[in-house]
């Protein structure tokens, strides 16, 4: 394999693992989900068809991803008193932070500890999380909104049910846009998963000790909420709103985020592993073209996005270091010509990274990976006599 890292022999508790999922090459910016290249699957498929392929490694037939659709619909009615639970965030509270704790508490509802061995429990496992997941994540804009919570139509598809989950208002009927939803599909599908990124290694870590799936996607929404990582898509949007306030002027922060006294960085540019373009970045860039155009939508934050892009990619700061457009830079501008609030952009992200955090979680638990414990390198005191306390 081109670019294949070589796992030294205590990789088993670095932290680094051996997976079947995904294939990333950072120099050349090839990004594959089991073998299909993610320019493929965002054309040709849609977002359950890559769930299905990510979680059980094969592409579904037709029969397959009816069943898969149909089981699923066995398990997205989440039990009403979660609402109490939800009946406890006041309005204000970020998006992510209710989607964390409202995960973690599907446990609570759920407490039956799966047989991972066990094919039909961890089948039912996938879809009853990949049901529940996607309810009580519209839940958290239903909450922000102060609107009543919808329920899931078992009549519609998956991505049409997240719109009218987030969107169906009970004083008039609603349906999906239909390019929206194709939007929505190709943007769910280049976020299904990117190896060991620092969510997915949480849930690999945080399952390694055999805690349930629910706790780990837990922990997981909680690393994806960080700016530096899915948060990210938040803060460029943020970042580019202070441009436009500020005049649109694309250069002064380009020289603020070369600044080395000034800790703002380009939000949405450079990638711990893509020294080169991020594939998914160049898709949904020509995607955010198409859904504005479709829409009708004119949104200025489109040209300062695409003056700051021209900008940086000639600029010897951001070239000699390699830093490039990544997945957070275009997403938000059409999360936001769809008319979904800033706040709610990372959990739009967590919907599409779920079945990678599914799939890392099953791989690891049926491989029977040891326990996670990355080791140190001791950088403290060596041995000292204590002092006591009248000679401090
Ligand atoms: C995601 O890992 C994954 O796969 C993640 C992800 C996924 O799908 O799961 O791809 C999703 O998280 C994408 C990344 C989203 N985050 C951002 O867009 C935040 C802005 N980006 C940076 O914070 C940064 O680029 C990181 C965090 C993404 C990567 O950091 P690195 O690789 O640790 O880079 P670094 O901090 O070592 O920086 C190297 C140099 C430094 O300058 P020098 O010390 O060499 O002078 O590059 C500079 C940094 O200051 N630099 C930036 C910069 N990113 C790095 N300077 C300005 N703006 C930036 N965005």
């Amino acid at each position: 394999l081109t670019g294949a890292i070589t796992l030294d022999p205590g990789y088993k508790n670095s932290g680094s693992c051996k997976s079947d999922i995904t294939f990333l090459d950072g120099e050349e910016g090839i990004l594959r989900y089991r073998g299909y290249s993610i320019e493929d699957l965002a054309e040709k498929a849609d977002f359950l068809e890559v769930a299905y392929l990510v979680i059980f490694g094969e592409l579904p037939t037709k029969k397959q991803l009816s069943q898969f659709e149909t089981d699923i619909r066995k398990y997205t009615l989440v039990n009403e008193e979660m609402k109490n639970i939800i009946d406890g965030f006041p309005k204000t509270a970020h998006p992510m932070g209710v989607l964390s704790s409202l995960t973690s508490a599907l446990t609570a509802f759920n407490p039956k500890v799966v047989n991972v061995e066990n094919e039909t429990e961890m089948y039912e496992a996938v879809c009853k999380t990949m049901g529940k997941f996607l309810v009580i994540a519209t839940w958290t804009y239903r909450k922000m909104m102060g609107y009543p919570l919808n329920y899931y139509d078992n009549t519609q598809g998956y991505v049409e049910n997240f719109m009218q989950l987030m969107f169906k208002l009970p004083t008039s009927p609603y349906s999906a846009n239909a390019s929206v939803v194709a939007a929505l599909d190709k943007l769910f599908i280049l976020h299904a998963d990117h190896e060991q990124n620092c969510s997915t290694s949480t849930v690999r870590i945080v399952g390694s000790s055999h805690a349930g799936l629910f706790a780990s996607i837990s922990a997981g929404v909680s690393a994806l909420w960080g700016p530096l990582h899915g948060g990210a898509n938040q803060a460029v949007l943020e970042m580019l709103e202070d441009i436009q306030k500020d005049g649109g002027d694309a250069d002064k922060y380009l020289a603020k985020a070369k600044d080395k006294d000034d800790p703002f960085r380009l939000m949405g540019f450079g990638h711990r592993v893509y020294k080169n373009f991020d594939p998914r970045a160049k898709i949904i860039k020509k995607a955010a073209d198409e859904v504005l155009a479709t829409l009708g939508v004119d949104d200025p934050i489109l040209q300062i996005a695409k003056k700051l892009e021209e900008s940086a990619l000639v600029d010897e700061y951001f070239v000699s270091r390699k830093l490039y457009p990544n997945v957070d830079f275009y997403s938000g501008i059409i999360y936001r010509a769809l008319g979904i609030p800033t706040d709610m952009f990372t959990v739009l992200f967590a919907i599409g990274r779920l079945p990678g955090w599914i799939a890392q979680w099953k791989e690891m638990r049926v491989n029977k990976e040891p326990i996670g414990r990355p080791r140190q390198v001791y950088t403290g005191h060596p041995l000292r006599d204590f002092v006591a306390m009248d000679k401090r």
